[in-house]
Formats: structure tokens, C-alpha cells, sequence
């Protein structure tokens, strides 16, 4: 089940900034090659994931689901000087996919990719983390949650994908609904769910530091 209107999401999509014409070749080759494009960010959400980093300009990205790079070469566009992204990807042939379009990129310097289960990257990273995306199994999301969570910096966001999982989560069956229970349920954060795409939750730190003081 679509989550917009076929017609709405065509409007969506019409105004908003087109693909970067690498990211538009990438999803191109990822149909042909890899199959899976529903795995993609596409160019609303990729748009979308740009702006935030744009916003918030984290030093600091952890992205826990490569794929074919869309994400995060949208996400590399937008980083501040200095800015990088640890990237995660299990699966050896999307990893050697997203290399490559990392390298042709101006933004590719700023991604390293790391091969192998990401809860293994996790530990093996040091620091904090400024922006985490969530984006790989969603029997994981839970888990990396827990992992990433006290590892977020202050002001720091975690912003997990599909978790409106086609609207399915209204029926209660899918595994994303455990974990949408267990960050509503969770004192340590606040958050939000955004319909877009597939559902998108932006999270944070509930600190009595940071306003509003409500929370
Ligand atoms: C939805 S896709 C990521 C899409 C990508 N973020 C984008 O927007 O283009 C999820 C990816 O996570 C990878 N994945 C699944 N389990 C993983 C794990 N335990 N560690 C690292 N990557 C994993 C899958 O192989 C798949 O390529």
C-alpha cells in the first residue's frame, strides 16, 4: 500500500529539486543491475536527507544501510567543511556499486564505506555520531538503535527509514512496529514520524539542556 496518492506523490515529486544527474544515472544503473529500487531513497527523500544535513551540518554521519550510495552521496552533498560519513553494507556486490559511484563523485572523498554487519562497524568506530541514518533490515532497527543511541552526540539526530512500512504498521504486523513502540516508549528521546515516502522518524536526545524545557 502506497502511502500517498499516486497522483500526489507525482506532484511531490515534480516540484521538488530534481535528481543530481550522477544520482539519476546511479538509480538507473541500480534498476538495471541490482534491482531492489524500492530500496532507494529516491529523489524526494534523498532531497529530504540533503536538506537536513544541510541544516543541521553534522561533522560526523553514520549511515547503517549503503545499498547502491544514493543516500549517501545525497547526504555528502550537504556536509559542512570537514564534514564525513561512515557508511555500512553487508552485501559485497552493493558495496562494490556504491564504491564506484562514490569515486566518480566530487563527495566521495568524504564516504568511507565499510564492508561487513553493521553492528560489527558500530563497535569497531570510535566517537560520537551528529546524524545517524537508519536504512538497513528492519528486524535490526531496534538494535542499532540501542547501539548508536548513546553514541549520539548532544545535539545530535537519529533519523530512521520505512517505518510507516507502507502503512502496514496500522495493522501492527510488521517488525518496524516494535521498533516505533520502543522509541515512543523510550524516556531518553524525543521524536517524530514523518510521512514521508515510506515514513521517515526524526529522533533526539530528550535533554534537560537543550530547550524546550518541557521535555
Ligand atoms: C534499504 S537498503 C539501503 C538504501 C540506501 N540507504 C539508499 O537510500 O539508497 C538496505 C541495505 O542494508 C543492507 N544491510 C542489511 N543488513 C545489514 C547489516 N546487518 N549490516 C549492514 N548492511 C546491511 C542491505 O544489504 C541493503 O543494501
Amino acid at each position: 500500500m502506497a502511502l500517498l496518492d499516486q497522483q500526489i506523490a507525482e506532484y511531490v515529486e515534480r516540484f521538488t529539486s530534481p535528481h543530481d544527474p550522477l544520482l539519476a544515472e546511479l538509480s538507473e544503473e541500480t534498476a538495471r543491475e541490482l534491482g531492489s529500487t524500492s530500496m532507494l531513497t529516491g529523489p524526494v527523500a534523498g532531497r529530504f536527507l540533503e536538506l537536513l544535513v544541510w541544516g543541521a551540518q553534522p561533522r560526523r554521519v553514520l549511515e547503517i544501510g549503503t545499498f547502491s550510495g544514493h543516500s549517501a552521496l545525497a547526504m555528502a552533498a550537504a556536509l559542512p567543511e570537514g564534514g564525513h560519513i561512515d557508511t555500512c553494507e553487508v552485501d559485497p556486490r552493493r558495496a562494490a556499486f556504491a564504491q564506484r559511484y562514490f569515486d566518480r563523485s566530487p563527495h566521495g572523498s568524504k564516504i568511507t564505506l565499510h564492508l561487513g554487519p553493521a553492528l560489527e562497524t558500530i563497535e569497531r568506530l570510535e566517537g560520537t555520531f551528529d546524524f545517524v541514518f537508519i536504512d538497513a533490515e528492519k528486524e535490526g532497527y531496534v538494535g542499532y538503535y540501542e547501539a548508536v543511541l548513546p553514541r549520539l552526540a548532544e545535539r545530535g539526530l537519529i533519523f530512521a527509514d520505512n517505518t510507516l512500512a507502507g502503512g502496514r504498521v496500522v495493522g501492527g504486523t510488521p517488525p518496524i512496529v516494535a521498533f516505533n513502540e520502543h522509541v515512543a516508549a523510550d524516556p531518553r528521546t524525543v521524536q517524530v514520524i514523518l510521512s514521508v515516502r515510506d515514513g521517515m522518524t526524526l529522533i533526539r536526545r530528550a535533554s534537560s539542556r537543550t530547550p524546550p524545557s518541557w521535555v
